[in-house]
């Protein structure tokens, strides 16, 4: 769509897409080529025009500068590669809000306003990834709302239909719709399922309840902020070097020396034993190497992020044991 886009406002050089490291955007070719991980990459062949800048987690890559600093740098590193390339050779910028599967990476409060400055400047379409973040996540309607970004496109999955049936889609701005639509022809899209009656069934049935449940209120002033005070509390634990979170998301990061942020294996992949001790505990929490990443239920009680939290510390107590610090 966004080629057709481009074609139709006669700059066929607009071609590249600008994605980051560690985003997730799914596993057919073209969204695993915008997706981040060189693993998976190494696994195929990369689509030519998808270039990747990187993400920015401070933790991991911040250095000696502040988080807001760093937010800036982050962006700016968007800024550098369009121009390097050339604004006419690019066609799109896409990414998650926070990204999810990445380790729940929440940029610095710096960073999203200071990528719209850069995309307003220029003239390049901006894809919102909303498929974790969209229906209420991060306590607004979609995460763009939170982060005050403006995108020309959104994906969304998975929440839309409280993932009880598979329904993926695509919003479309006016600004890009009436492009597509001003050539007269069809634009040729579409899949056999698409539209799926059962699926929109499921959609319209899990809006109605979200809206009569005001969701987007109950994360925004009631479970997200009871979530994150709890949460953030985990950071005093002896081996969580960091937490954040947004809404309903959360991350932390194991580490062995929390001054030196030296991990607890020279592998990198503590999560996995982490997460051993977390389902044998009775709770699913996803490791990302040395993350830890949850993405609880909108409708979770106090009471049960408090049964979660008390998990998470028996299994970070377990972990610490393992690892004998
Ligand atoms: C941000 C994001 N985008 C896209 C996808 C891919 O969605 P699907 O698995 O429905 O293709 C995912 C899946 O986890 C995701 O987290």
């Amino acid at each position: 769509m966004i080629r057709r886009y481009w074609d139709l406002k006669n700059q066929p050089k607009k071609r590249i897409i600008l994605a980051r490291t560690n985003a997730y955007h799914g596993s057919t070719i073209a969204a695993a080529s915008l997706g981040g991980f060189s693993s998976v990459h190494d696994q195929f062949e990369t689509l030519p025009y998808v270039q990747h800048i990187a993400d920015p987690n401070w933790y991991n890559s911040g250095g000696d500068m502040t988080a807001e600093e760093f937010g800036i740098a982050a962006a700016r590193e968007l800024e550098k590669r369009i121009d390097e390339l050339g604004e006419e050779n690019v066609a799109a910028f896409i990414a998650e809000p926070i990204q999810g599967a990445g380790g729940v990476i929440v940029p610095p409060d710096s960073y999203w306003p200071e990528v719209s400055r850069i995309l307003k400047e220029r003239d390049i379409l901006f894809v919102s990834d909303e498929v974790i973040c969209g229906f209420a996540r991060t306590g607004k309607l979609f995460g763009c709302e939170t982060y005050g970004t403006e995108p020309d496109l959104m994906t969304f999955a998975k929440a839309v239909t409280n993932g009880f049936q598979p329904l993926g889609g695509v919003m479309v701005s006016d600004k890009v719709a009436s492009v597509i639509t001003s050539s007269g022809g069809e634009f040729g899209h579409g899949f056999t399922y698409s539209g799926h009656p059962i699926a929109c069934a499921a959609a319209l049935a899990t809006l109605d309840i979200m809206e009569r449940d005001n969701m987007v209120d109950r994360v925004a002033n009631n479970v997200g902020p009871y979530l994150q005070k709890r949460w953030a509390e985990l950071g005093d634990h002896p081996i969580v070097g960091h937490t954040r979170g947004v809404g309903m998301l959360g991350s932390l990061e194991l580490v062995r020396n929390k001054d030196t942020k030296e991990r607890l294996e020279p592998e990198q992949n503590s999560g996995g034993i982490c997460r051993e001790f977390c389902i044998d505990n009775g709770l699913v929490m996803r490791a990302v190497g040395d993350s830890m990443i949850i993405s609880p239920q909108l409708i979770m009680s106090h009471e049960e992020i408090d049964t979660m939290i008390e998990r998470a510390t028996k299994a970070l107590d377990q972990t610490a044991q393992h690892y004998a610090v």
